[in-house]
């Protein structure tokens, strides 16, 4: 057995989400062009990209590690540290800017005792900066999850925060 096929069986037998990477890993990986559908497989899987995983990933479709990195440190989808189970995603586009979401950004922040880019300790929340959302309309704006909340006021931020669980 090769050494890629070896790291391939790394993955618990028991463990579903593991099974579900490596069944993906298995199909795409002699696919020209398969390193992205790879690393949005184990990032919707798992929520980011572990650092094992990504080791399987190398080895198994014979690209080097640097270049995995460098691909998955391009793509702000992508990211390389485990997400809080809800991810707040603050707009900082030239609408929402211009509307002062920054405020929002700090008010998040001092309520929830992070910065961007960090995680809460208990893994609640995650809080990003991101550009145009697509809905300039509702400025300033910001998702949590998948939903949307516009027309923002930092007197906002703790009703909403109290929403998710
Ligand atoms: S700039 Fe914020 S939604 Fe467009």
């Amino acid at each position: 057995m090769s050494n890629a096929e070896n790291r391939l069986n790394d993955f618990d037998p028991n463990d579903s989400k593991g099974q579900e990477v490596k069944k993906f890993i298995q199909e795409h990986k002699n696919i020209k062009g398969g390193l992205i559908p790879v690393l949005h497989k184990i990032q919707d899987v798992y929520g980011y990209l572990p650092k094992e995983t990504l080791n399987t990933v190398s080895d198994s479709m014979n690209i080097p590690l640097t270049e995995i990195y460098g691909v998955a440190s391009f793509y702000s989808y992508f990211s390389l540290t485990p997400k809080g189970k809800h991810v707040i995603r603050v707009c900082l586009g030239t609408a929402c800017y211009v509307k002062n979401s920054q405020a929002i950004i700090d008010e998040i922040g001092r309520e929830l005792g992070i910065t961007v880019g960090q995680t809460t300790s208990d893994g609640k929340f995650t809080l990003e900066a991101t550009r145009c959302l697509g809905a300039c309309g509702l400025s300033p704006v910001m998702m949590i999850d998948d939903k949307v909340f516009g027309r923002l006021v930092k007197d906002d931020v703790p009703k909403i925060l109290s929403e998710f669980n």
